[in-house]
């Protein structure tokens, strides 16, 4: 059984509590957050990650903006205002996924509409429901995802990248969610994952998850990957996504371009699998996604021990964009699109879920 990534504790004067991501999979510890400053620091330090995990970070994150308000006593309008710059801070912790954005604008708007002298209190009641809304939803959508995607995965080896399972999102996961999927069904997957430097999201909580329910993985250096495509070993490779624009150019953890080529060059499928909340519509060429760059420390001190001499400079993008041309469909919570194209998105975003 996979712990939440995160869950709200108590009423709407509770609080907050996030799975520390950064100690697995050495130690299960929450941190309760009763103020925004330390859900700020949980997004921003990936305690809590993965786009979907971070969209519903901030949405409770708002919840606890309220919590800030109403035990400092401030007036409707101020609380409001209060709630509306913590909102600030929480959708910009992390720049590339838009699922942040989108949850606290979602948030934001189910308080638009209350009266102006709605109190803190009854403004926190109000965002505690969207958030807890947000939540549930995901859940559903990554089962519908799951039931997607799960017909796509042929028997045999299988690649992922980075961690999307139900550590990054409010259910089973998203590509990790078809992986599973199709394993449930009775696919005989042989599961690799790359072990995602720098961060090793694959290494630490994609293989933990996998193992937690009982299916087999193999982890390699994300070097290994080419090699491995070349030798025939991988039947498909599906990951993740932070944002898609218009066309379907997709931003994901730094390093799937590359794994998107190499897929490319070796004729293996390349699927992409995502909620309709990670669709950016306002862009249309990847180019203009916002790529998050993090510190020298996660590339020179992986896992905290030194590996570079001192006085070596690091480049660190935690984020990539494939181009549409290299993804051979994105699966959605709607359905799978392809070919990946602008029309294709923009219709299939138009359907209900189903
Ligand atoms: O930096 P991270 O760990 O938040 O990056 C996560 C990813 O890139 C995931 O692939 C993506 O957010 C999808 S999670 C369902």
């Amino acid at each position: 059984m996979i712990p939440a990534a995160l869950r709200w504790s108590g009423d709407a004067a509770g609080h907050l509590e996030i799975l520390d991501q950064t100690l697995l999979p050495a130690r299960l510890e929450w941190i309760a957050c009763a103020d925004v400053g330390t859900v700020v620091e949980a997004i921003r330090s990936l305690r809590v990650r993965g786009a979907p995990a971070i969209g519903i970070a901030g949405g409770y994150g708002l919840a606890v903006a309220a919590g800030e308000a109403v035990r400092a006593k401030l007036s409707s309008a101020a609380a409001r205002a209060h709630i509306l710059a913590r909102g600030a801070e929480l959708a910009t912790a992390r720049p590339t996924a838009v699922n942040l954005r989108w949850a606290v604008d979602r948030c934001l708007g189910a308080i638009a509409p209350l009266p102006g002298d709605a109190d803190a209190t009854t403004l926190g009641t109000a965002l505690l429901a969207e958030a807890r809304a947000i939540h549930d939803e995901d859940r559903q959508l990554c089962a519908a995802i799951g039931r997607h995607g799960a017909p796509l995965l042929p028997d045999g080896g299988v690649l992922t990248h980075c961690n999307t399972g139900a550590l990054a999102t409010g259910g089973d996961g998203t590509a990790l969610g078809v992986i599973t999927a199709a394993w449930d069904q009775g696919r005989k997957l042989e599961v690799f994952a790359d072990e995602t430097r720098p961060l090793f999201q694959g290494a630490r909580l994609t293989a933990w998850e996998l193992g937690q329910r009982g299916i087999p993985v193999t982890v390699l250096a994300d070097a290994a990957a080419g090699h491995l495509l070349r030798t025939g070993r991988i039947r498909a490779c599906i990951v993740g996504a932070d944002r898609i624009t218009a066309r379907g150019d997709t931003a994901n953890k730094i390093g799937t371009y590359a794994l998107a080529v190499l897929a490319h060059a070796h004729d293996v499928p390349f699927y992409v699998a995502a909620p309709s909340s990670t669709f950016d519509l306002t862009l249309d060429d990847g180019a203009d996604i916002p790529i998050e760059e993090r510190g020298a420390d996660e590339v020179l001190r992986p896992l905290g021990v030194q590996a570079a001499p001192a006085g070596a400079r690091a480049y660190n993008p935690a984020f990539d964009v494939t181009p549409a041309r290299l993804i051979r469909g994105i699966v959605t919570e709607r359905g799978v699109i392809t070919p990946v194209t602008r029309e294709n998105v923009l219709a299939m975003l138009r359907q209900e879920a189903r």
